[in-house]
């Protein structure tokens, strides 16, 4: 079956080198075929000026990571003939995200400085001899799925965080952060919790969830990053915007029973920058984006409310225990 390829080239020798442009090959494909071996087909028969990278052919190494047909995909992952029938063609770009440096090949520094940043290896307590910790079945649970990761860099590349902020630690990062947050063998899970809990850091992700969707190896990056915040909160690391807001939001609905955006507004910014917010607090309220300032705020059933609240705390105070008893063993 004849399927449309069109693939974003882009060459920074060129003389317009800062032109981009879509470029459509015809190729000839069958059932099962990936678009891996697609683009090594035009690279082969067609064009061989295309440049991309792979290696294992197999979603182990991570290396063909791009946006196909607007998402990312590992290339050697995605099958051609199921793309064909949704979309009618074939369209592929870089991975998002990256500084494109030819084609479909992307300058993946960045990724990899992140990754540094954030100690990518388990530092256990020097008096502790890790072979001889004893780990459970639902110590390897916690850690499990952030272990599959491949390094492909698919998820930074749909993050719609990273797209703002380019220094944000980004999901791939956080995802191996918690990897060893979430180990029982490791000694320093408070101080990473202290830099993850800083501007860029775990309280930068928006939870669009494009991570956990686009991740090949489900890794689930934002599952990762809701226990690194979770875990910060409950190590006290509440000194900043993200962490405050949680808490103003639980607070919020302990005693009514519902959200007061009013008050968690100020609990998160202070007294002072809430101020200049309350133009724009006025105009949600105008187009009905937020409740007007409630009289009588209270929910009936609150009880029920408080007593899950009740229930919620002993288990974190026995999950907290669990953990400390464990650490200090
Ligand atoms: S959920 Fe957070 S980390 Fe994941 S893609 Fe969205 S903003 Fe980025
Ligand atoms: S978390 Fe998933 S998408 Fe992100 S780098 Fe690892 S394997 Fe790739
Ligand atoms: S070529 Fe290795 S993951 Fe695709």
């Amino acid at each position: 079956m004849k399927i449309k390829f069109k693939i974003k080239r882009y060459d920074p020798h060129s003389p317009d080198r800062r032109k981009s442009y879509m470029q459509a090959y015809d190729i000839e494909a069958v059932e099962g075929m990936s678009v891996l071996e697609g683009l090594l087909k035009i690279s082969e028969q067609l064009d061989t000026t295309l440049v991309f990278r792979k290696s294992c052919r197999s979603a182990i190494c991570g290396s063909c990571a791009m946006t196909i047909n607007g998402r990312s995909k590992l290339a050697c992952n995605t099958q051609i003939l199921p793309l064909q029938k949704k979309h009618g063609e074939v369209v592929i770009e870089p991975l998002e995200n990256h500084k494109v440096l030819k084609d479909l090949l992307v300058d993946m520094t960045d990724f990899w400085h992140k990754l540094e940043k954030i100690t990518p290896y388990l530092t256990p307590p020097e008096d502790v001899d890790t072979e001889r910790v004893q780990i459970t079945k639902e110590d390897t649970y916690a850690i499990d799925d952030a272990q599959k990761c491949i390094m492909c860099g698919s998820c930074n590349g749909a993050c719609n965080a990273l797209e703002i902020d380019k220094h944000y630690t980004a999901p791939a990062a956080l995802a191996k952060s918690w990897r060893f947050v979430g180990d029982v063998r490791e000694g320093e899970s408070n101080k990473r919790l202290m830099r993850l809990s800083e501007d860029h850091g775990v309280w930068s992700c928006v939870r669009c969830g494009h991570c956990t969707e686009y991740c090949p190896k489900h890794v689930k990056p934002l599952t990762c990053i809701e226990r690194l915040r979770d875990r910060a909160i409950d190590s006290g690391h509440t000194d900043n915007m993200g962490a405050r807001h949680v808490n103003a939001m639980v607070d919020s609905v302990r005693k009514i029973g519902r959200l007061d955006e009013a008050a968690m507004m100020f609990k998160t910014l202070g007294f002072i920058r809430s101020l200049g917010m309350i133009p724009l607090g006025l105009k949600m309220q105008l187009h009905g984006k937020m409740p007007g300032i409630m009289l009588f705020p209270t929910i009936d059933g609150i009880d029920e409310v408080k007593a899950i609240y009740q229930a919620r705390n002993e288990d974190k105070v026995r999950e907290r225990l669990a953990r400390e008893k464990k650490e200090k063993e």
